[in-house]
């Protein structure tokens, strides 16, 4: 076992070139050691882990942030216990000497005033004390109240560490009661064979749901920006109706092209797209809607009540669509001015979802759209459009058709609902009593856009700590890079310039002018002034490669169906 006893001072950083030191005390107070274990992650990505060298914590060399990590749990718990003795310990199993609660019992505890629990493998545990001391922050914990922590601990690896186990078994309470969760689930899916959203897929539990029927969730504004690549489980869900159940081996992609001498057609199985030379891209992709919430704060529109979540980033995995189209015959079309893309998701009139693209996207060299099979390395989800979807890069994700079962080149733009009469943008003037969907054209790249993550809107800070720190993303569309975002505490009078994540800056400049297709997150962290008011208006705007940027009101760009909600993003928070 060790301890720290041997430390004396409450937190000591001292830098030397390449060496890191660190001396935290048992007794430190939660906040100074997370305070620490930041300022150790941030020097961290700066040098390499073998250069930091615990200080002052007895013979046994580790990674500093574990001795950090260590004063957290010691803090946190009050305990010295803080390494591992290689007792072959185990967190979560079942134990004879405590209660047995069912997952409503659980669920029962998910705020302050009833207690915070969660369930992990076949342990529960009252995690309410810990709240306020995770260093992850309390508001990454409250995504798991009342709920498995499972799910959310496989998206961070670093809980699987045996000290975070050993710190959690101090907060055991009691035993899951496994047949519970088992018909919790089961009552979730339907037996019904008349239902149509009978074979739903299972579904992370910390998804923001705004509609179960079709299932519509967005990525918790908490987690939106921990990696430059959304985990598949958070990416945001966009369904129009049912998940279609399609058998892979049966799959077959219809391809089909007008030329002088009839239709050509195409009929392609799994295989024989796996055949196909494969391309990877590194891709956005955002709903129209989101950030609808702000243009409905103006006035209320028509439409689900998107946050800041409808966007993710990933790796996407296929062919490229104009290879296809070539191998299908296009450069032998006749009036080629749009390809449709049909998916196997039908309404109960057998009405599919569908949408097009202009032929100039699809086959352009550089606008990279794929037929894709796989995200961040795994086949599709079916949340995602198992086995195929379209991926058409910097345009609106309604273009990314999911499950795609046709490719139609055609003189017409599709005619589908999702292209005539949705997913157009109108003047702040029109509202459904003047609405001509014929006079607007549809959606395809995306104007630039920005939004705050972290603090959350209403958050209360605390002015004595003299500083305040700011997250977000911020994206455009058409392959057009984020070039600058600009962030403001005092409602737009005063303008700081955020740091581009990393390893997105990188990424954007390895990628050729014009084919930037992923986001751009971004933090900051601004001086609060000596006569700080009692509410702050924390306000970002992105700037892209074209230098468009947002525009200030989201009065100037209210329209009857809240997309393109791409105004200034403005929170405001109040001092303690
Ligand atoms: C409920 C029980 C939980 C416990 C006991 C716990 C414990 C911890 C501990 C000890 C650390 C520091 C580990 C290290 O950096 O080496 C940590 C970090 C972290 N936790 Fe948790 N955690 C819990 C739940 C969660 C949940 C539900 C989430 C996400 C939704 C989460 C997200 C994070 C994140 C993102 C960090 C990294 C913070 C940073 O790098 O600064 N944790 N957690």
């Amino acid at each position: 076992m060790m301890t720290l006893s041997d430390c004396t001072r409450p937190v000591e950083l001292c830098l030397s070139p390449g060496i890191l030191l660190v001396a935290v005390p048992k007794a430190v107070t939660m906040a100074l050691a997370s305070r620490a274990l930041r300022v150790a992650r941030q020097f961290r990505s700066a040098w390499s882990c073998t250069s930091l060298i615990p200080h002052n914590f007895g013979s046994k060399q580790a990674d500093v942030s574990s001795y950090i990590l260590a004063a957290c749990l010691a803090a946190a718990v009050g305990s010295d216990v803080i390494a591992s003795d290689g007792d072959g310990f185990v967190c979560g199993n079942k134990r004879a000497d405590l209660p047995t609660f069912s997952a409503s019992d659980i669920a029962k505890h998910d705020r302050a005033d009833t207690g915070i629990w969660v369930a992990y493998k076949e342990g529960v545990y009252d995690v309410t004390s810990f709240l306020q001391q995770h260093p992850g922050g309390a508001e990454k914990l409250m995504l798991a109240a009342g709920k498995q922590i499972d799910p959310f601990w496989a998206l961070y690896a670093q809980h699987k560490a045996e000290n975070v186990q050993r710190l959690l078994e101090t907060l055991r309470i009691g035993n899951v009661d496994a047949q519970s969760f088992a018909k919790q689930t089961a009552s979730n899916a339907s037996s019904d064979p008349a239902d149509p959203y009978r074979a739903e897929p299972s579904r992370h539990p910390g998804l923001v749901v705004n509609s179960q029927q079709p299932f519509n969730a967005e990525t918790p504004q908490e987690m939106i920006v921990d990696s430059f690549i959304t985990p598949n489980s958070i990416f945001y869900k966009r369904n129009h109706m049912p998940v279609p159940t399609i058998t892979p081996d049966e799959y077959r992609l219809h391809i089909e092209v007008p030329t002088s001498i009839g239709r050509r057609t195409l009929s392609l199985s799994l295989a024989d797209l796996g055949k196909l030379p494969q391309a990877k891209v590194v891709a956005t992709l955002q709903c129209a809607g989101n950030r609808r919430s702000d243009i409905a704060d103006v006035k209320p529109v028509r439409g689900l009540n998107w946050r800041l979540g409808a966007i993710g980033n990933a790796e996407w995995r296929g062919v490229y669509l104009r290879d296809v189209l070539k191998a299908a015959g296009v450069q032998d079309a006749q009036g080629a001015k749009h390809v449709h893309f049909e998916g196997l998701d039908a309404d109960p009139t057998g009405t599919v979802y569908g949408s097009s693209i202009p032929i100039e996207t699809a086959l352009s060299a550089s606008g990279d759209v794929l037929l894709a099979t796989h995200m961040n390395g795994e086949p599709l989800l079916p949340d995602h459009g198992y086995p195929v979807r379209a991926l058409v890069p910097g345009t609106v994700a309604a273009r990314s058709v999911k499950w795609l079962g046709k490719v139609v080149v055609d003189e017409f733009e599709s005619n589908s609902h999702w292209q005539q009469r949705d997913y157009r943008g109108f003047s702040p003037n029109v509202d459904w009593h003047n609405v001509d969907f014929s006079t607007s054209p549809s959606i395809q790249e995306l104007p630039v856009t920005s939004a705050i993550t972290s603090p959350r809107a209403g958050t209360v800070f605390d002015p004595s700590e003299g500083s305040i720190s700011l997250q977000g993303y911020a994206w455009s569309g058409g392959g057009r890079a984020v070039v600058r975002v600009d962030v403001s505490i005092d409602g737009g009078k005063t303008w700081h310039t955020a740091d581009l994540n990393d390893k997105a800056a990188a990424h954007a400049d390895s990628q050729p002018y014009g084919r930037v297709w992923s986001w751009m997150p971004w933090e900051i962290e601004i001086d609060l002034p000596e006569d700080t008011p009692s509410e702050l208006q924390l306000v970002c705007k992105a700037t892209d490669r074209s230098y468009n940027t947002q525009p200030q009101e989201a009065s100037s760009v209210w329209n009857l169906r809240g997309v393109l909600s791409t105004a200034w993003h403005r929170i405001t928070i109040q001092a303690k």
